[in-house]
Formats: C-alpha cells, sequence, structure tokens
C-alpha cells in the first residue's frame, strides 16, 4: 500500500495513512516519512496501535532516543509518560498533586528539551486513551513566522543566543514545584534564537516557555524579545489544533515547531499518552 500524505493548513502540517508503523517498515518507506518530516514538520498518523516496545522501535528510525527525566515513568526511560493515570495502581492522579501541576508545564507553548545541551530534533506521541472533549494538542511553526519576518528584524535575531532552562519554565508554573536537587539536574544552557535546517536550508527561530533571557542583554530586554517571538508564531489563524483520536501518533519537529496541551477535565477524563523523543545531534552553539 502507497503513502498518502494530506496536508493539514496551507503552510506546515500534514496527515499519513496508508502505512502500519506498528510493524517493521521498508528503508523507502522510511525515507519517505523523514522527508515528510523535514518539509511538513508535524505529521498525524492515524490508527497506530502502538505499545510502547513498537513505539520504540519505530521511533529509533529516526535516530538515538533521550532519556525522559520525567517522574511518571511507568513505561521505561525512554518512554515519557505524561498521562494523568497512574501506571501502577491505573487510576487517575490528583488534579491538584504535584505531577499534575509539573505535567501543566506542557500547557505553556515550548519546543521539548530546548533546555537539554543538545536540544531533541522530534517527539513522537501516541494517544492510547483520550478524552471526549479538551486535551488538543496545538502545534504553531517557528519556521513559517520566520519567514514572516522583516530582513531587518530576521538579521537583529542572527547571531544570538538565549538561556534556556527547566526550573525557570517550571517555575512559571509555581516557584516551589522544583526543589534544589531536581533543578541542579537540569542546569541552565545555551542555544541559538536562529536555527538552519540542514536537509533544506529552511531557518526557523527558536524560543519557547524555557528561554529565558538572551546572553549579553538586560534579562527583562531579552525575555521581551523571546516573548514576542512566540507571540507571533502563535497567532490563532497559524495554529493547527490537533483533536486527538485513540492511537493517532503525531510527530513534530522540535527544531522549528511549538506546542501545547490544552487543559480538560482531569479529575473525570483519562488521558494516557506516551511519547517518545529522538535526541537532536549537535549543540545549536558551538560553545555549548
Ligand atoms: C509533550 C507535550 C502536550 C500534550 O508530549 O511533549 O507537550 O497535549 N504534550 O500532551
Ligand atoms: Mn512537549
Amino acid at each position: 500500500m502507497a503513502l498518502s500524505i494530506r496536508r493539514l493548513r496551507d503552510d506546515f502540517g500534514a496527515e499519513i495513512s496508508g502505512v502500519d508503523l506498528t510493524r517493521p517498515i521498508d528503508d523507502a518507506v522510511f525515507a519517505a516519512i523523514r522527508d515528510a518530516f523535514d518539509e511538513y514538520s508535524v505529521l498525524v498518523f492515524p490508527d497506530q496501535k502502538f505499545d510502547d516496545e513498537s513505539q520504540i522501535a519505530f521511533s529509533r528510525r529516526f535516530g538515538p532516543l533521550e532519556t525522559t527525566i520525567s517522574t511518571n515513568s511507568g513505561g521505561g526511560t525512554h518512554i515519557a509518560d505524561i498521562s494523568n493515570v497512574d501506571p501502577k495502581t491505573n487510576e487517575i492522579i490528583p488534579v491538584d498533586g504535584w505531577l499534575s501541576k509539573y505535567n501543566s508545564g506542557n500547557e505553556m507553548w515550548h519546543t521539548d528539551s530546548s533546555f537539554k545541551p543538545v536540544p531533541a530534533l522530534a517527539s513522537l506521541l501516541s494517544g492510547r486513551e483520550v478524552p471526549p472533549v479538551g486535551a488538543e494538542t496545538e502545534f504553531a511553526s517557528m519556521r513559517i513566522a520566520y519567514d514572516d519576518l522583516s530582513a531587518a528584524e530576521q538579521d537583529r535575531l542572527e547571531g544570538l543566543v538565549a538561556v534556556h532552562d527547566f526550573s525557570y519554565s517550571r517555575g512559571l508554573v509555581d516557584p516551589k514545584l522544583m526543589d534544589e536537587k531536581q533543578s541542579a539536574a537540569v542546569p541552565p544552557v545555551r542555544q541559538a534564537v536562529v536555527r538552519t535546517n540542514p536537509a533544506n536550508g529552511r531557518k526557523a527561530f527558536y524560543s519557547g516557555s524555557h528561554a529565558r533571557e538572551i546572553v549579553g542583554w538586560p534579562v527583562e530586554e531579552g525575555r521581551a524579545l523571546l516573548k514576542d517571538l512566540v507571540a507571533r508564531a502563535v497567532k490563532p489563524e497559524r495554529v493547527y489544533t490537533h483533536k486527538w483520536r485513540q492511537f493517532d501518533l503525531v510527530i513534530w519537529d522540535n527544531r522549528c515547531i511549538l506546542h501545547r496541551g490544552r487543559p480538560w477535565d482531569k479529575s473525570r477524563h483519562r488521558r494516557v499518552m506516551h511519547r517518545t523523543t529522538v535526541a537532536g545531534d549537535v549543540p545549536t552553539v558551538p560553545d555549548q
């Protein structure tokens, strides 16, 4: 069966059908998927009945996987479990508990692992159980928004370096969420503000909730710029809202895509989502 690719919007995103990713796929099919990833930035694959093992096997085709810093790691270290269900008890976790708050950090616009020295290439999120209402995931393209900047605005960003800091962003949820030991495990890192996709030369700016300040700039000024970049990318008309169906797999390019989870009735509806994260290969700045 041939791959069928349908655009989700004019500017980014595609839905791909005609392939079962839970089984081994041949190199030509994977090459087409990898090309589509560089081209469309967000790929939706309906009806992929993954378990953790098959999700990890498919994800590895993109490259080595990150190990998660997550705390709800029912599925093992390559699976980031962002569910509101405790895998040990199979019960919904308390909505006002630590883990629920921690996971709600995903409701700010961000790009995965920008707080790591080498940030993630791709995330693959599998919807195992999805609520009937709410809990959409929204996506916005920092590549499309970069293209829309004036030449002067683009020039101003060139060569800038930002500090990304997980304790900063989780501190926005609750200043006491992370204790000293947890913060020490994720020290701030430096990331380029402009990134280029080596496969096609397309540039994107790179910001999000973890971006704290610009190196060498007054903190508030740098933060204002980083927030303004996010605001430009996530204008409502530029956002793709993914309404989950059970067994959707969504893959996004963390080099150029911002995403956020939307709230839902967390005390009432189960949401079981397992993410694999493909590591990046090089730092975005030489002196990282
Ligand atoms: C993630 C994430 C948002 C969501 O898995 O990295 O941010 O909708 N998820 O669950
Ligand atoms: Mn995320």
